[in-house]
């Protein structure tokens, strides 16, 4: 169990997206929750993205996994960075817990990166809010402010940014935590052999969310409405577009978004799919209603699936989003809310599945789906 050592309050209203910082003993007396040949077998595996970064005479190279080998390693300056750990290995998982302060549909996912002394990934900037903890080791890392600087391919899968001046310049100690928010320069290169966590945020850029919901609009409006202009006029100048014709264009484009309800079916299913593959495991024989009370009983504990994502909105209550898809509580949403907002449940479901047959049957779905897990 990770428990952060900050004032949230105090960190919400001076640094979050507004500044870096550091949190000096974010977690104290920490302990890495996954050792270094787990990285690398991660790092081996088809289904996680990871890259391994290194400098070969005086040139940045980035290669992509999944790797067989790790002499690169054994030099010094080289770093290895696996996507999405929080999917694949529980223990790590604990460590997006304690961020959970962050609502669910802004978490990314946990990236871990293991270096070698001087390894880094060089000076870059992330489209992300991140938390970057520091595990085994030390590592030197320089914050830039956020200021427009060029940005460029240090390789082909390396975008690199021009030096920048330091706000930030420290080296962090295992249970030390550097927040940076999106756009601010840094680099980080590690002074003994390093392991870091990096708890990202995501934030969608206007041209990511319409594109996703124009591709979510194709993919469902099977009759779109069309432009027409029925009332048209004898007009003298063939050329012109005229105003009130400009305002229903835009009219008929935004009819679709017309107001922020209107986004909830697609938002909810876009943000609450994962961006990287799940480590979904269904179970062998589909789990009855009744055994799931039965484990209940007997005290077992269900875990949401690391990197599973659940989520609701205000306004329609009655309606959960997971992993991309729709599922509706009405009647039992004090359930549905229960599992978007906990990352474990256990006795205190008894009493509200017992009661309801509806919620008992999709909780038992949820766990057929491998969503939840009983431990
Ligand atoms: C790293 O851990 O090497 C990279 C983390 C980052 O700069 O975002
Ligand atoms: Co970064």
């Amino acid at each position: 169990m990770f428990e952060l050592n900050l004032d949230i309050n105090d960190f919400l209203d001076t640094y979050w997206q507004k500044k870096p910082t550091v949190i000096k003993q974010g977690f104290i007396d920490f302990e890495d929750p996954i050792m270094p040949d787990e990285i690398a077998g991660l790092a081996m595996e088809e289904d996680l993205e990871s890259r391994l970064v290194y400098q070969k005479e005086g040139q940045w190279q980035a290669e992509s996994g999944p790797f067989t080998s790790f002499e690169k390693l054994e030099n010094d300056g080289a770093t290895l960075l696996v996507q999405a750990v929080d999917h694949w290995h529980p223990d790590a998982q604990e460590l997006v817990r304690p961020f959970r302060f962050l609502p669910n549909w802004r978490i990314d996912d946990l990236m871990i990166s293991y270096s070698t002394p001087k390894g880094g990934v060089g000076p870059h900037i992330d489209n992300y809010d991140v938390f970057i903890i520091q595990g085994v080791g030390k590592r030197h890392w320089r914050v830039g402010d956020k200021t427009a600087l060029a940005q460029f391919a240090a390789h082909g899968a390396l975008k690199h940014c021009a030096p920048f001046d330091a706000i930030i310049d420290v080296e962090l100690e295992a249970g030390d935590i550097l927040y940076i928010p999106c756009g601010y320069p840094h680099e980080g290169y590690a002074v003994e052999t390093s392991i870091n966590y990096s708890v990202g945020f995501r934030a969608p850029d206007q041209n990511d969310l319409l594109s996703s919901f124009t591709d979510y609009c194709i993919d469902t409006n099977e009759s779109p409405e069309r432009y027409s202009d029925r009332e048209m006029l004898l007009r003298e100048k063939p050329g012109k577009i005229e105003t009130q014709e400009l305002n229903e264009l835009h009219r008929v484009m935004l009819a679709n978004c017309a107001t922020p309800e209107m986004l909830m079916p697609w938002f909810g299913r876009m943000i609450s799919e994962a961006k990287h593959d799940l480590d979904i495991a269904e179970p062998e024989q589909p789990h009855a209603p009744q055994s799931i009370l039965e484990q209940l009983e007997e005290g077992a504990q269900f875990i949401r699936l690391g990197g599973l994502r659940a989520v609701y909105f205000e306004q329609t209550p009655e309606l959960l989003f997971i992993n991309g898809e729709q599922f509706d509580c009405e009647g039992f949403t004090q359930l549905g809310h229960h599992l978007c907002d906990q990352d474990e449940v256990g006795s205190e479901l008894y009493d509200l599945l017992i009661e309801d047959k509806n919620a008992l049957n999709l909780f038992t779905h949820l766990v057929n789906l491998g969503y939840w897990y009983a431990v």
